[in-house]
C-alpha cells in the first residue's frame, strides 16, 4: 500500500487560505477544510478540526496570515495595521493552552511583524513565506527526530504508544511515529501496540489508521493494559509525543501518559519522549508551571454521540498529564536525544 504519510499533509498553505485534514471525522471519513478567516482558524483549533502540538503550531502560523489578509482589506494606516494584526496574533495564540508549538509559531509570526520594513502588502507576503517555511520545516525535523529515534529501537521491538504523534499530528511523518516510522523502514520486523486514548480516542481513531495504512503491524489496546502487556514482556520500549516539555524534562503529553510512564519504570521498558526542540519551553523551570487544558463533559460522557454513564455523574476533564523528568529514558529531538541530567542536557541543545 501507497505510504500514507509521503501522500497527505495535514495543513498546507494554498494561494491564500489554509487547507487542513478535519480529523473529527477520522476515521470514518477522510476529508479536508479549507480555513479561510482568522476566527475560522481559532476555531478549527479549539474544536480539535487540527490537532497535535506540532499542527496547531503551523495552524497558528496560518491564523495569522488569514487576519493579515483581512485587516489589508480595511485601508488602515501601517501603524494601525501592525497593532490590530498583533492583536489578532495574540488571540490566536489563546485557541488552545497547552501545547507550547502554538505560541512558539504564534511568537514567530509577530517577530516577522516587528522586523519587518515592508509596507502592509510586503508584511502578508513576508507572513505568508514564513507560513509556509515553518510548514515545510516541520516534515523536515520529524525525519531527523526519526532517525536519531530509530537508533534506540530494538531489533524486532513491539513500541507502545499512546495518543497520537504521527503524520496526524504534525505536518506530516510525525514525532512519535515518526521514530516508528524511520525504525520500520530499517527493519520491518518491528511492530506497535497503540493506546486507545481515552477520551477523545485519537491512538484507536488516528493512530491505527496511519500506521496500518503504511503497513506497519499495529495492535489496538485500551488505555488499562499497558502493564499487562508489559509485565508479560510483550512491549520493548515507549514512545510518545509532547505538548511542552519544562526546562528540567518534565513532559506534558495527552491524559493518561504519565500512568504509562509509571507502569514503563515498573516494568524496566524504556520510556522515549519525542519532540521538536520548539516543543520544549525554557522559560518554566518545571512541569508544575505547565497549563493543563480542561475539556468538557460530553467528551467523558458520551463516545460517538452516545451517552455511556448516569446522565448527572460529576465528571472532571482534564486534556493532559505531567510526566515526571525522571520517568524519562531520553528526549528524543532533531539535534540528537537528550539524556539526563535533562536541565543541562535541554540548556546545553537550547543555548
Ligand atoms: O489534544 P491533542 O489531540 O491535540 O493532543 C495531542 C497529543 O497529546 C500528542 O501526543 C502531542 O501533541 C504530541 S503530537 C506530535
Amino acid at each position: 500500500m501507497a505510504e500514507f504519510h509521503s501522500k497527505i499533509k495535514t495543513i498546507e498553505w494554498v494561494d491564500n487560505y489554509s487547507k487542513m485534514v478535519d480529523q473529527t471525522l477520522l476515521p470514518e471519513r477522510f476529508e479536508y477544510v479549507n480555513i479561510k478567516t482568522g476566527q475560522e482558524m481559532f476555531d478549527a483549533i479549539k474544536t480539535m478540526i487540527v490537532r497535535g502540538a506540532p499542527a496547531i503550531g503551523v495552524a497558528g502560523a496560518h491564523g495569522v496570515v488569514l487576519y493579515a489578509q483581512e485587516l489589508e482589506k480595511e485601508n488602515l494606516n501601517r501603524d494601525e495595521f501592525v497593532k490590530k494584526l498583533l492583536q489578532k496574533a495574540d488571540y490566536i495564540a489563546t485557541s488552545r493552552p497547552t501545547a507550547v508549538n502554538l505560541m512558539w509559531a504564534v511568537k514567530k509570526q509577530k517577530e516577522v511583524i516587528t522586523n519587518s520594513k515592508s509596507d502592509i502588502k510586503g508584511i502578508v507576503q513576508e507572513l505568508k513565506q514564513n507560513g509556509i517555511k515553518l510548514e515545510n520545516e516541520d516534515i523536515e525535523i520529524n525525519k531527523k527526530i526519526g532517525d536519531y529515534g530509530a537508533q534506540v529501537v530494538p531489533k524486532g521491538a513491539t513500541i507502545l504508544t499512546h495518543c497520537n504523534a504521527g503524520a496526524l499530528a504534525t505536518v506530516g511523518y510525525g514525532t512519535a511515529l515518526g521514530v516508528v516510522r524511520s525504525a520500520f523502514a530499517n527493519d520491518p520486523t518491528i511492530k506497535v501496540f497503540a493506546d486507545e486514548t481515552r477520551p477523545r480516542q485519537q491512538g484507536a481513531r488516528i493512530t491505527t489508521l496511519e500506521l496500518t495504512m503504511d503497513g506497519i503491524p499495529t495492535t489496538l489496546i485500551t488505555d488499562g493494559m499497558c502493564s499487562y502487556f508489559m509485565k508479560k514482556g510483550m512491549i520493548n520500549m515507549v514512545v510518545v509525543g509532547a505538548d511542552r516539555i519544562a526546562a528540567n524534562g518534565d513532559a506534558a503529553n495527552k491524559i493518561g501518559t504519565y500512568t504509562v510512564a509509571i507502569a514503563a519504570k515498573y516494568h524496566n521498558v524504556p520510556f522515549y519522549v519525542a519532540a521538536p526542540l520548539s516543543t520544549i519551553d525554557t522559560s518554566i523551570s518545571s512541569g508544575e508551571d505547565i497549563v493543563i487544558e480542561e475539556r468538557s463533559r460530553e467528551e467523558v460522557t458520551h463516545i460517538n454521540g452516545k451517552i455511556i454513564c448516569a446522565p448527572d455523574v460529576n465528571i472532571i476533564n482534564p486534556g493532559f498529564d505531567v510526566t515526571p523528568h525522571e520517568l524519562i529514558t531520553g528526549i528524543i529531538t532533531e539535534k540528537g536525544i537528550l539524556r539526563p541530567d535533562y536541565k543541562k542536557s535541554i540548556a546545553e541543545v537550547k543555548a
